[in-house]
């Protein structure tokens, strides 16, 4: 018998047990008379204790030979500790061993293995299965081994049918490029992974599963941030006679059971904001609603007053940072800088300070007066003793820039609680996005949403304008997941399809397979998918998803473990029909 308890697992009442442990060695202190060794497993830290004055030598000699991740067995007997470790649940009681066996020794690991550890990042990821050893990762997976099985147990009690659908499929139209695989039986062709199994949920609604969901891998060839990986893994779902509502009504009942049951956070009723709204007002699609520092836009207020920039801006905005007037120069210059960056590319920035004493000090002053300028404080609310921020310049680019600003300044002025969770639906996404280097439309979500069905008739005549029955949620400013009522008629879809410049051959070739399906009897239905590691990164209160899976890549997508990818021999690539150039 390796072990007749774990290292988590022995409390005050188990005094005077005679028991045997196995684990790693996490730390030994030597204080000459006696030694101690934090022996570690997946369930906690137990110490050992060895006094001189009472053990066998040999044992004695034993322990002092042992190094750090060494794996033992140490049997012995609980005591009572002198002194008491209140941080660790076995903190009241340590082992008197009396036998002592190495099951395994271990180099000297090339960082420690403990929460704060001395190694870099790259170091840890080259041994993963190390780093993996550390509480606080092991933490991360574990939460979200918790997260996977409360979401299957809840799908489960709502009928919903977990179905595997292929990774050796053909492209999907996700927007990114497909990792591609060649096919040894098919020379000359290839597989794609999915990007999402959006096509394969569809046909399953169209042969009556109603209720389909998967926790399922997806591929995607794009760049790399800090919350997106190569492969990762979404919560898919899909739904038979269902309207918008009703998808998410359904999955705002899987994420508050979920805050609720490993959280124990109960969440209010999820806000809706269109799109349009979100842009208008944070200049995101994805806006953080933890803190105010709504838009405000000054167009009506400021143009034809001789002032040039605002004059040939088609969107003058701003927003009010409270409590900022006393900026200095420098502050200021600062702040200016770091809108000017080429990541959040405003040409300048605008400030009018509100002074404490009714007064108003801008960087504009030339252009107006105290009188125009208190109008433009009425407009942001703003009370003396605020900053009010402007940008200006072209709609879109204006608005971006605005919301890295408003997020920057929320963070600085610590407006942003991090103990809150605020969940949204954004709705109503445009159907498609014109791209001026193509000159073409793309959809926007993806070429199977379909329209409100007030809009289907622009589709015609006016395709920008046309909204999709398209849904995001987003958390505290992240993108959690997203979905839309799909078309289910074939005459729309070929319809999309058109408006989206494919040809009737294209469409063919490309979605033959799903266009002839909805032939046979395609029931109404709508769906949805979350990004499962972006949720576990929620949970966990992390930024990064790198943390939550167990193996990941690293920025230029190498998983530096296994050294991967990597170059394939001669033979193989023949066998494949691949030359390389
Ligand atoms: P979408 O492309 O919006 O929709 O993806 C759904 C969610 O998956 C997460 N996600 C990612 N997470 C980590 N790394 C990535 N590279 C990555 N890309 C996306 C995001 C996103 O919200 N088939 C549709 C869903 C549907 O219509 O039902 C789809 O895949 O959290």
């Amino acid at each position: 018998m390796y072990r007749t308890h774990t290292c988590g697992e022995l409390r005050i009442e188990d005094v005077s047990k005679e028991v045997i442990l196995s684990g790693w060695v996490q730390k030994i202190r030597d204080k000459g008379g006696m030694l101690w060794i934090d022996l570690r497993d997946r369930y906690g830290i137990t110490q050992l204790i060895f006094d001189e004055s009472k053990a066998d030598a040999g044992l004695i000699r034993k322990a002092r030979s042992l190094g750090r991740e060494y794996v033992i067995q140490a049997t012995g007997n609980v005591i009572e500790r002198f002194s008491k470790n209140p941080n660790i649940p076995t903190g009241e009681i340590e082992i008197v061993v009396s036998k002592l066996t190495v099951l395994n020794p271990s180099k000297v690991p090339p960082f420690t293995i403990e929460n704060e550890t001395d190694g870099g990042e790259d170091l840890r990821m080259k041994f993963r299965y190390l780093d993996l050893r550390r509480v606080v990762v092991r933490k991360n997976i574990q939460l979200r081994h918790k997260l996977m099985q409360h979401t299957r147990s809840y799908l489960d009690s709502q009928q919903f049918i977990e179905i595997e659908t292929p990774v050796l499929i053909k492209s999907t139209p996700e927007g990114a490029r497909d990792f591609v695989v060649p096919s040894r039986m098919n020379p000359g062709e290839f597989y794609a992974l999915p990007q999402s199994p959006q096509t394969f949920k569809q046909l399953l609604m169209i042969s009556g599963f109603d209720k389909y969901y998967q926790i399922v891998k997806c591929f995607r060839d794009e760049d790399l941030r800090a919350d997106r990986q190569p492969e990762f893994t979404q919560i898919d779902c899909e739904m038979s006679f269902v309207t918008r509502d009703d998808v998410l009504n359904t999955f705002e009942g899987l994420i508050k059971h979920l805050f609720s049951i490993v959280l124990n956070i109960k969440l209010d009723a999820f806000p809706k904001m269109t799109y349009d709204d979100a842009i208008k007002m944070y200049g995101t699609d994805k806006p953080d609603i933890r803190f105010g520092m709504k838009f405000v836009e000054l167009n009506h207020l400021v143009k034809g007053k001789g002032f040039q920039v605002f004059d040939n801006s088609r969107l003058i905005a701003g927003i009010n940072a409270t409590g900022c007037a006393g900026y200095s120069r420098k502050q200021l210059d600062a702040l200016t800088d770091y809108v000017k960056r080429p990541q959040v590319g405003a040409k300048g920035l605008v400030y009018v300070k509100y002074n404490e004493d009714g007064t108003f000090k801008s960087s504009v002053d030339k252009f107006f007066n105290q009188e125009q300028l208190a109008n433009w404080a009425e407009h942001f609310q703003a009370k003396p003793g605020d900053l009010m921020l402007i940008l200006a310049g072209d709609p879109s680019a204006t608005r971006t820039a605005l919301s890295v600003l408003r997020l920057y300044m929320g963070k600085t002025l610590n407006q942003i609680d991090n103990r809150k969770f605020l969940p949204l639906w954004v709705v109503d996404f445009p159907l498609l996005e014109w791209d001026e280097e193509t000159r073409r439309y793309y959809a926007m979500h993806h070429p199977f949403t379909s329209a409100k069905p007030e809009d289907i008739e622009k589709l015609d005549t006016d395709p920008g304008e046309v909204k999709a029955n398209a849904y995001d949620l987003v958390i505290n400013g992240v993108e959690i997941g997203g979905g839309s009522i799909r078309i289910h008629d074939r005459k729309l879809q070929q319809k999309m399809f058109d408006a989206l410049g494919f040809t009737e051959e294209e469409a063919n070739q490309q979605f033959g397979f799903l266009l002839n399906a909805f032939n046979y009897g395609a029931p109404p239905h709508g769906g949805i998918a979350f990004g499962f590691d972006r949720l576990c990164a929620l949970f966990g209160g992390a930024d990064s998803i790198r943390d939550f899976i167990a193996f990941p890549k690293n920025n230029s997508g190498r998983d530096v473990m296994i050294d991967s990818p990597a170059p394939i021999s001669e033979e193989q690539l023949k066998e494949l029909a691949i030359k390389m150039r």
